[in-house]
């Protein structure tokens, strides 16, 4: 299992159509412990809906199917000469897409594959893809099964809470087991995260676990540490500038002193 360094616990999360290379270069090198490239659709059904949410005036990343490598290719070098660890955000509708994807991603150069089971654009899960995955177990744990042996690098799982039952999918998730789940805490129709639901994943099951949403300073992202969680991500408190990032962690600096350190997966391996 692949050990990875993280300098911060202050990661940044996906966004589609604006986290590229140089979106995560700039990340990193203000401190993100880990950035993340898309979300990105690597198989002709999420691209096919791509091309209706981008029809309907929302930002994505676009290529032909023929021209995924390339993106990343070029994306996941300029984003690693920030010096952190990069993710990629992955949607798919199919399984053979699934696979696909993860060979890119793994020939491309990213250090973890992250499975995308948090998007709600209806184009997405429709097909099913995104959030979708969570409404049918079986099926997320098969794809995972299947993703684990097709790759090497660690595989991370985005889901978004209370969408299926959160605690009996981490329990699923900690069994095949992913290497991260990253969750994204949502409280629907309020501006917060849901910490107490963190705090019961956490207690449930021993895991390298992200957890995400309306961190946007250090008081924030202290109170989702305590938690429990190995650390959090931040996607639109930094949307306009991912410099911003150096904030959030300077003032959880502040906080923890001496205990703000780096973290790291797999810490036992080589
Ligand atoms: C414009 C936009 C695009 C996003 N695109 C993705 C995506 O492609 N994949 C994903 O997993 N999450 C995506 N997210 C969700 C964020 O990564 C994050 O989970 C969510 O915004 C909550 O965190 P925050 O409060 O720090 O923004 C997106 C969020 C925004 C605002």
């Amino acid at each position: 299992m692949k050990r990875l360094v993280f300098k911060s616990p202050v990661f940044q999360s996906a966004i589609a159509g604006v986290a590229d290379g140089h979106f995560c270069f700039k990340a990193a090198v203000a401190g993100a412990g880990l950035v993340t490239i898309g979300g990105v659709s690597l198989d002709e059904d999420s691209l096919h809906a791509t091309r209706e949410i981008i029809a309907r005036g929302r930002k994505e990343f676009y290529f032909e199917i023929d021209e995924r490598e390339e993106f990343l290719k070029e994306n996941i070098r300029v984003a690693k000469k920030g010096g952190s660890p990069v993710a990629v955000n992955v949607r798919v509708c199919s399984f053979k897409g699934l696979l696909e994807a993860g060979k890119i991603v793994e020939a491309c150069g990213a250090d973890i594959f992250e499975l995308n089971a948090h998007c709600r654009q209806p184009e997405i899960t429709s097909r099913g893809g995104g959030q979708e995955l969570l409404k049918n177990p079986n099926k997320l744990k098969d794809w995972l099964l299947a993703i684990r042996e097709e790759i090497q690098i660690p595989v991370s799982v985005k889901i978004r809470a209370n969408v299926g039952n959160t605690l009996k999918i981490v329990k699923m998730l900690s069994e095949i087991p992913v290497d991260i789940i990253h969750i994204d805490a949502m409280v629907p129709g309020e501006p917060r995260a849901d910490l107490q639901l963190l705090r019961e994943v956490c207690k449930s099951v021993d895991m390298f676990v992200i957890g995400n949403n309306s961190v946007t300073d250090g008081i924030s992202a202290y109170r989702m540490l305590n938690t429990g969680v190995n650390a959090v991500s931040v996607a639109r408190a930094i949307m306009a500038s991912p410099s911003a990032i150096s904030k959030i962690i300077d003032e959880l600096k502040q906080i923890l002193g001496e205990r703000l350190r780096p973290i790291v997966l797999h810490p036992d391996s080589g």
